[in-house]
């Protein structure tokens, strides 16, 4: 059998990995600034994280949600403490895509509603309903697309009021778009959208998958905004490679026996990964660290030629070129032995590990500059 084949490939099978450091099979140490998508939020193989981890798999891996996993309330406990929203409910999830379809089933439950209103450029994932909120055609099969859904422009305030009404069962958004090529959501912008929700009893759902779990320096990047959105939708750095995902629940919304479920989410390992992952945001003040070394980077890229403007907030990073982002992103890799992401065909994407330093910061300025002199 063959892979089915979907994903254009760099030429490189990783080996080993320890903080921001990965190895491939000839020994090639490279430095990741990408952290596989978003998802390498305390750092790769982090020592804890490894024992907390083989410690569990030890004693037991998996059981499904017919019995009681301690790690479950465990997390909710520290995922209410640690984001600020102890009020709330978690519904443990596999994916992304995963949380985004089970925060719109219950918009439209609890509502009784079927219209959604999303954003230009977003991207909620790849499941039927994740799909249909995403605003790129490409993506959606026929059985996907469906009149429930109107996008209306990022971060325009103009018209909102035409759009959510009191037919809306939720409006989607993301804090920061990732794929869109991180472009922030401006507080004026989050704050229209809540008030218009509050006034036709549209639920806001915030789309925290890339944007959440510490990597704007907030919890979650509507932080910044003073909003407090009816669900947030997590997964990526939540188990820091672990497949474990989320939604964050208002109290208003009333949980019943069969309402939602999933096989896999919740189980025994991904709670202990995602349990590590919040101690070690806590122990070692991830998100201070993010603010830090993110203000400090944006700061040293002012400065650089060639740069067209820097986006983004903490480690979720936005570097808007004048030429083309494919050869300068080789040439990181190739030459500088640097992942980085991308997002169109001008914009470079930093999403590194949350505990980067200066010293990391420092070599990926000094080889950007380098490949971008030419
Ligand atoms: C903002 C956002 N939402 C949802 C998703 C989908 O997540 P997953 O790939 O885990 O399903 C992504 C993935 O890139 C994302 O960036």
């Amino acid at each position: 059998m063959k892979l089915f084949d979907v994903y254009p490939l760099y030429p490189i099978e990783l080996v080993k990995a320890q903080g921001s450091t990965v190895w491939d099979k000839n020994g090639q140490e490279y430095l990741d600034l990408y952290g596989g998508h978003a998802v390498i939020s305390i750092g790769h193989s982090h020592p804890t994280y490894v024992a907390k981890m083989t410690e569990q798999l030890s004693n037991i891996g998996f059981y499904s949600n017919s019995i009681h996993i301690t790690g479950q309330a465990e997390l909710a406990e520290k995922l209410g403490r640690v984001s600020g929203y102890p009020s709330y409910q978690l519904f443990l999830t596999n994916s992304g895509a995963e949380s985004n379809e089970n925060a719109l089933k219950l918009a439209s439950f609890h509502t009784g509603r079927k219209k959604v209103v999303a954003f230009t450029k977003a991207f909620h994932g790849r499941t039927a309903g994740a799909v249909a909120v995403t605003d790129n055609p490409s993506i959606v099969a026929p059985i996907n697309d469906t009149s429930h859904v109107t996008f209306h422009p990022f971060n325009q305030i103009e018209g909102l009021s035409d759009v959510i009404t009191e037919e809306t069962a939720a409006v989607i958004v993301e804090g920061i778009q990732g794929v869109g090529g991180i472009q922030v959501a401006s507080t004026p912008f989050l704050q229209a959208l809540r008030q218009h929700c509050d006034e036709t009893g549209a639920q806001l759902i915030l789309d925290s998958v890339q944007c959440g779990y510490g990597r704007s320096g907030k919890f979650f990047s509507h932080q910044y905004a003073g909003i407090n959105p009816d669900m947030m939708t997590t997964a990526k750095g939540m188990g820091n490679g672990f497949p474990i995902g989320g939604v964050l629940i208002a109290p208003h919304i009333q949980a019943s026996y069969g309402l939602l479920g999933t096989t896999f989410g919740g189980n025994h390992l991904a709670c202990t990964a995602a349990n590590v992952v919040l101690d070690i945001i806590e122990e070692e003040n991830l998100l201070a660290n993010a603010t830090q070394i993110g203000t400090y980077i944006e700061q040293e890229l002012a400065g650089i030629q060639g740069i067209k403007e820097v986006r983004g907030r903490g480690l979720m990073i936005g570097i808007e070129l004048e030429e083309a982002v494919g050869p300068i992103r080789d040439a990181l890799l190739h030459q500088h032995h640097i992942f980085m992401g991308y997002a169109g065909k001008h914009t470079l994407r930093l999403l590194p590990s949350l505990a980067i330093d200066q010293a990391i910061a420092d070599r990926f300025l000094e080889s950007l500059r380098s490949v971008l002199k030419g």
